[in-house]
């Protein structure tokens, strides 16, 4: 049946997606699959059902679109799409929700503090973390309104700076070391994919922007780190209710220790991101792995 691929949207990763849909919807008709674009932000729901579309390849990162809510939108509208279904979607959008399940289930991810517009002891706050941290709002993606911070007057300026996109602030210790991403493709893991960027950390510019982002896959790592993060990324997947396909990052500190970040549910999919790079590793080409997550839809 019809395709109709997803993307755009209104979350604040709107270019992201853009960039990822395209890549999307022009392997599928590579690939001969009929397929057509579909942009919430003008396009309505109901006009689905008059383009014909029997399935729908959801390649919408951010609010609106990875969080749950248009899952269950197609849910209702008996639409079978990719990925992650509606409690899985929710919970990976939360950063702070998340790592209290990581919690719960006992898998390692850095000390945090959740903060709101009424919190104002920022020192306590950062001794309490160890120094040097980094701000994050709960539900938003690719880096957008995170900073680090190392006074008090920097993480006021970092949570003031988050609070623009969100109202539930997520504190975490700063780990020092090595960034790294593993990408889940129908109950496989793939090769462990590292981040390497000269900037501070790997921001919205490092992933999208700069030249001087380096990334190594399979990841220089012994057998043992390699097969302890694929282990630690599947279990945060499962943990949160995530299905299909999704990307877990996790931080590498200096003394072998590894933390989880966050599940993302719709990872990037332009032909230089991550997960199309992990997907070559493993043998797979951008058209193999977009047919492969087409073939696990739900709902
Ligand atoms: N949120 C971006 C798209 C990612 O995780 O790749
Ligand atoms: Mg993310």
């Amino acid at each position: 049946g019809k395709v109709a691929v997803m993307f755009g949207g209104v979350s604040a990763e709107r270019e992201v997606s853009l960039r990822s849909g395209n890549a999307v919807l022009t392997a599928l008709l590579d690939a001969g699959v009929d397929a057509v674009a579909f942009d919430p932000q003008t396009q309505s729901l109901a006009s689905l059902a008059d383009l014909g579309a029997q399935r729908v390849f959801i390649v919408l990162h951010g609010r609106g679109g990875e969080d749950g809510t248009m899952q269950g939108a197609l849910q209702q509208l008996g639409l079978p799409y990719t990925g992650s279904g509606v409690l899985g979607s929710a919970l990976a959008m939360d950063k702070i929700r998340c790592k209290w399940l990581f919690q719960a289930q006992k898998l390692p991810t850095a000390p945090f503090a959740v903060v709101h517009s009424n919190d104002t002891d920022f020192a306590g706050l950062l001794a309490t973390l160890g120094g040097k941290v980094m701000v994050k709002p709960a539900n938003e993606g690719s880096s957008i309104g995170m900073s680090a911070a190392s006074t008090a007057a920097e993480l006021e300026q970092a949570i003031r700076a988050a609070l623009k996109y969100d109202s539930e602030i997520l504190v975490e210790r700063w780990i020092n070391g090595r960034e790294f991403t593993v990408a889940i493709l129908n109950g496989q893991v793939l090769p462990v994919v590292e981040m390497r960027t000269p900037r501070a950390f790997y921001d919205y510019e490092a992933k999208y922007q700069a030249n001087s982002t380096e990334y190594l896959c399979p990841a220089p790592l012994s057998a043992e780190q390699t097969a302890a993060m694929q282990d630690t990324a599947l279990k945060a997947f499962n943990a949160v209710g995530a299905s299909g396909w999704g990307r877990v990052d996790i931080m590498l500190d200096q003394s072998g220790q590894h933390f989880l970040l966050e599940v993302n549910t719709v990872p990037g999919m332009t032909e230089k991101s991550l997960v199309p790079m992990a997907a070559k590793a493993a043998g797979l080409s951008f058209s193999q792995l977009v047919l492969a997550i087409l073939t696990q839809t739900q709902g």
